[in-house]
């Protein structure tokens, strides 16, 4: 069975979602690790309930990104993980941990990537006046939220919308891509080769799309 390690800042509701779909047996991962940077993080109280290893490491305790990104790799090797999964992970990593996980780490954005990068995407788009956003699971590269796409969910904007109507739909479709992706990995679907994402064996040149701008959730 293939083994993850999921990185996580906050809620830890992606966290939640692979962890429903391991326990509903829709998905075969050995979660071996759940890492925060904040004591406080939710998502290692859901990790403890749901019987999974947790460990915090502060990235306040460290001089620098670089020193506070090597106590990361000690801690994740030792779990020899096939993917690394950041799952509402909020610090910038060194191009030093991105080289050392190059091609077997994968994040979740809250946006139609290319589009919104960086933070505070659903006051964006509402501010934009956008019809519709989303989500998107991609590989992890130096350039933020730049690697290639693999799935994406996409949702429309509604009128009456505010930034937390918005983001609940928005989160809605993230727990349905972030365990599909993962299933993909772990059925041996799904690989990256030469930054190109390779699903059962063809190229992807643009993202797979769940679209659900048709439909009033
Ligand atoms: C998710 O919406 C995820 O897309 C976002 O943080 C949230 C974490 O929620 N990630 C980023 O913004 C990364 N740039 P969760 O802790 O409930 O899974």
């Amino acid at each position: 069975m293939q083994s993850i390690v999921v990185l996580v800042s906050g809620s830890g509701s992606n966290l939640q979602a692979i962890i429903d779909h391991i326990e509903a047996k829709k998905l075969d991962v050995n979660i071996a690790l759940v890492l925060s940077n904040r004591a406080d993080a939710y998502g290692l109280q859901r990790a403890k309930k749901a019987d999974i290893a947790s460990k915090v490491i502060e990235h306040t305790q460290f001089d620098t990104r670089e020193l506070f990104d090597r106590a990361m790799i000690s801690v994740i090797d030792t779990h020899r993980p096939d993917l690394i999964v950041m799952a509402g992970f909020m610090r910038i990593l060194s191009n030093e941990f991105i080289e050392h996980y190059a091609g077997r780490m994968i994040n979740i954005h809250p946006s139609l990537l290319p589009e919104y990068k960086g933070l505070h995407t659903h006051r964006r788009v509402l501010a934009d006046k956008g019809s519709q956003h989303g989500a998107t699971v991609h590989y992890v590269t130096a350039e933020l939220d730049s690697g290639a796409a693999i799935l994406q969910g996409r949702v429309p904007v509604l009128p009456g919308d505010d930034e937390s109507s918005l983001q609940q739909r928005v989160h809605r479709i993230e727990h349905v891509i972030y365990p599909e992706v993962i299933e993909w990995f772990s059925q041996g679907r799904l690989s990256n080769r030469g930054h190109q994402v390779y699903l059962d064996n063809k190229r992807l040149d643009r993202p797979i799309v769940i679209d659900q701008t048709e439909s009033q959730n």
